[in-house]
C-alpha cells in the first residue's frame, strides 16, 4: 500500500520505517528540512536500537521515500497517518494540537481522490471529529475518512513493541476503512497482534487511558518505596511479590525517579483536562500528577540527607539523564529539574550519558559532560544513577573512583546492596 507519514519524528520515522519493511510504499515527510536532508543522507536524528540499519535498507530498496513536500506525497498515497507533536499547551491546561489541525488544514489542500486519513498522534477524544471538520469545509467526505489508530510503541524498544504490537486499535465506524486498515496490519495480526476495531473516540480514549494507568502503577510503586525507606523493607521484594500475581504483572511497577518523557506527564495531564471540560473528575490520575510532580523534591531532599546537608562545593556525578535507557530523549525527564537543583545548592555536577551530550545543561554553569564513565566518575562526592542503562551495571566504582569516601545513590536499584556492603561502599537505592 502507498502510505504518507506526516511528521517523521520518534512515531512517524519508526512507524514509517517498519512499514516500509513489511512491503509497503512509504513517504516520511517533515517541515524540518535538516532533519530530512540528513535522513537522505542516512544521518538517524533520534537514538533508537536497530533504527539505523532498518532505515538504510528500506530507504536502498526505495520502499522508504523523506520528503518536505506534503502536497505532492499526500497525493501519491493511499493512507495518510498523522504523527506531528501533541505537547502540553504553554498554560499547563490540556494537549495543543495546533500542528494537528495545521496538518489538517494541509491534507485538505492535497486530495483528489479518496483518502484515509489517521491520527497516529495521541489525541484527545473528539478529536477526529474536529479534524473531519476542517477537511469537510473543503472536500467532499465521500472522498476521505478520519481513522484514529493510536501507537503504544515505547522509546527505546520502538522496532519491537511496532513489530510485535499486544492490539492493534482501530477506531472508525467506516467498513471500507476498516477493511483496508485490518489488510496493512495483517503481517502484525499474523504474528499475534490483536485487532480491535471500537469507535474513532473509543480509540482515542483508550490511548489515554493505558498512559494514565502505567503512569498510576509507577506513581504507586514509587510511594510504597517512600514507606519502605521508613521501615526498613526493600521494595524490591514488594514489587517481585505483587507482580507475580497474573492480575497486577510486574511491569511498570519498578520503583525511581518520577516518571518522564514525551509521553506520561503530558498525556495524564491531558486526561484529566478533557475529563474537566466533561464535568468528571478524574481524582485518582490528579493525585498521581501531584505525587510525581512531589517526586523530584522528594528525591533531592534524600541527596540533601545522605550528604548531611553539605551540599556545597560538592562534586556530584549523574550517570544517565535521558527519562529512560535506550533513547536519547530529553522531554521532561526527572534530571532536568534535578540539576539545575542541586546547582543552585552550589554542586558541581559531571554527567555521562550514553547518548552524548546535552543542550539542556550546555549553559548551566558547573555543569559538565563527560565523554566516558570512568572520567565522570573519578572525582566523585556521590555518584547519583540516574538512568537504567546496561552499561552503568556492572562498574567497578571501588577501583574507578579516587575518592575514598564516595557515595553512591541508585535512583534504579541496578546494583546489588550486598554486594555493596561487601565492597564497603556507602550504598544507597530506592525504597530500601
Ligand atoms: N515518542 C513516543 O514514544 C510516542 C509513543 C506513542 C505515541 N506518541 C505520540 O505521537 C505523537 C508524535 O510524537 P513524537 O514523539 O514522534 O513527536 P516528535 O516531536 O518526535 O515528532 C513530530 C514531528 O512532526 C513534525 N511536524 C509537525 N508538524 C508538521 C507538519 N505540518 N508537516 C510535517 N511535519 C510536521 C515535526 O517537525 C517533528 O519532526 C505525539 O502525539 C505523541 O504523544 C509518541
Amino acid at each position: 500500500m502507498k502510505l504518507c507519514m506526516i511528521g517523521t519524528g520518534y512515531v512517524g520515522l519508526v512507524s514509517g520505517v517498519c512499514f516500509s519493511d513489511i512491503g509497503n510504499d512509504v513517504i516520511c515527510v517533515d517541515r524540518d528540512i535538516k532533519k530530512i536532508d540528513d535522513l537522505k543522507k542516512g544521518i538517524i536524528p533520534i537514538y533508537e536500537p536497530g533504527l539505523d540499519e532498518l532505515v538504510i535498507k528500506n530507504y536502498r530498496n526505495k520502499r522508504l521515500k523523506f520528503s518536505t513536500n506534503l502536497k505532492d506525497s499526500i497525493a501519491k498515497s493511499d493512507i495518510v497517518f498523522i504523527c506531528v507533536g501533541t505537547p502540553t499547551k504553554k498554560n499547563g491546561n490540556g494537549a495543543d494540537l495546533s500542528q494537528i489541525y495545521n496538518a489538517a488544514k494541509e491534507i485538505r489542500s492535497a486530495i483528489s481522490k479518496f483518502k484515509i486519513i489517521i491520527t497516529k498522534s495521541t489525541v484527545p477524544v473528539t478529536t477526529g471529529d474536529e479534524i473531519e471538520k476542517i477537511i469537510s469545509h473543503k472536500v467532499s467526505k465521500k472522498l476521505f475518512s478520519v481513522v484514529s489508530n493510536p501507537e503504544f510503541l515505547r522509546e527505546g524498544e520502538a522496532i519491537r513493541d511496532f513489530t510485535y504490537p499486544d492490539r492493534v486499535v482501530i477506531g472508525t465506524n467506516n467498513k471500507k476503512s476498516n477493511k483496508i486498515l485490518k489488510n496493512l496490519y495483517s503481517p502484525l495480526i499474523s504474528k499475534g497482534a490483536k485487532y480491535v476495531n471500537t469507535s474513532r473516540r473509543a480509540a482515542e480514549l483508550i490511548k489515554y487511558a493505558s498512559n494514565a494507568f502505567l503512569a498510576t502503577k509507577i506513581t504507586f510503586i514509587n510511594e510504597l518505596a517512600n514507606l519502605c525507606e521508613k521501615i526498613n523493607v526493600n521494595i524490591e521484594d514488594i514489587s517481585i511479590g505483587m507482580g507475580l500475581d497474573k492480575r497486577i504483572g510486574g511491569r511498570f511497577l519498578r520503583a525511581g525517579p518520577a516518571y518522564g518523557g514525551s509521553c506520561f506527564p503530558k498525556d495524564t495531564k491531558a486526561i484529566t483536562t478533557t475529563a474537566d471540560k466533561y464535568k468528571t473528575n478524574l481524582s485518582v490520575i490528579k493525585s498521581v500528577i501531584k505525587s510525581n510532580e512531589n517526586r523530584s523534591s522528594l528525591l533531592l531532599e534524600r541527596v540533601f540527607n545522605i550528604l548531611n546537608g553539605k551540599i556545597k562545593n560538592k562534586k556530584i556525578c549523574f550517570l544517565g539523564v535521558t527519562f529512560k535507557a535506550n533513547t536519547d530523549d530529553m522531554r521532561d525527564s526527572s534530571s532536568l529539574s534535578m540539576i539545575p537543583s542541586l546547582i543552585k545548592k552550589g554542586a558541581i555536577v559531571n554527567y555521562y550519558d550514553p547518548t552524548g551530550e546535552k543542550d539542556d545543561f550546555k549553559k548551566i554553569k558547573n555543569v559538565n559532560f563527560s565523554i566516558n564513565i570512568d572520567s565522570a566518575i573519578k572525582d566523585s562526592n556521590l555518584i547519583i544513577i540516574h538512568t537504567e542503562w546496561n552499561e552503568f551495571k556492572s562498574i567497578n566504582f571501588k577501583k574507578k573512583v579516587k575518592n575514598k569516601k564516595f557515595i553512591i545513590f541508585d535512583m534504579r536499584n541496578i546494583c546489588s546492596p550486598a554486594k555493596m556492603k561487601e565492597l564497603k561502599i556507602k550504598y544507597f537505592g530506592i525504597g530500601c
